[in-house]
């Protein structure tokens, strides 16, 4: 079992690549007393993260790496992960693929959210090819992260319906609001909660 932290609540990192508004609404969630994690830490690729501020706002601490020699940015934030008792790691528009061995090394569980109903597009532009292939349909996707691309365990989905008038702006908008919520879900339902 997961060890808590101070607060009695399992210790998460948040990994982002930009804005971060996933990342904003598990913070908020984390807050509530319902909430299994803590965040303790916020993890980016991209020094310029809009997202990085909420490690100001929220006093949350931040570690930024650059990726670009992969195994020595993941093996720097395995120590870091490790001496800080992070258990779970939520990816919350982090546009790079996590290693094998990073994922095998990471003592806990990994998930990601994706702006899709997978196994439907998987990577990039997902809005785009959704309505190019005139879907009725679209959503978004928590899952636990395996080595493959977007393929691990399927938590928790959410249906969106795609308008008429729907263009890529408008979908990505109506399904980030779901996105918000499913990802706060999807962390009660993996700790049975
Ligand atoms: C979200 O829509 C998320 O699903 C997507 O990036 C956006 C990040 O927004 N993730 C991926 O495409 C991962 N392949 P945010 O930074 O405002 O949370």
């Amino acid at each position: 079992m997961a060890q808590s932290t101070g607060y009695n609540k399992i210790g998460a990192a948040v990994f982002i690549s930009g804005r971060g508004s996933n990342l904003k609404s598990l913070i908020k969630f984390s807050k509530t007393k319902k909430s299994p994690i803590s965040i303790e830490f916020i993890v980016s690729n991209n020094f310029k993260a809009k997202g990085l501020n909420y490690s100001r706002i929220y006093k949350i601490k931040k570690k930024v790496l650059n990726f670009k020699e992969k195994n020595l940015s993941e093996s720097k934030l395995l120590y870091v992960l490790k001496q800080n008792n992070i258990r779970i790691i939520c990816l919350a528009g982090f546009m790079k693929i996590l290693s094998k061995n990073f994922i095998k090394k990471f003592n806990g569980k990994i998930l990601n959210i994706h702006p899709s109903l997978l196994p439907k597009y998987k990577g990039l532009n997902t809005h785009k090819r959704a309505l190019l292939n005139k879907e009725k349909y679209s959503g978004c996707t928590v899952h636990f992260v395996n080595s493959r691309l977007d393929s691990g365990k399927i938590i928790l989905q959410k249906r969106v319906r795609i308008s008429k008038s729907e263009t890529e702006t408008s979908l990505a908008k109506k399904i980030l609001v779901q996105e918000h919520k499913i990802y706060p879900k999807a962390i009660l339902k993996v700790f049975n909660l």
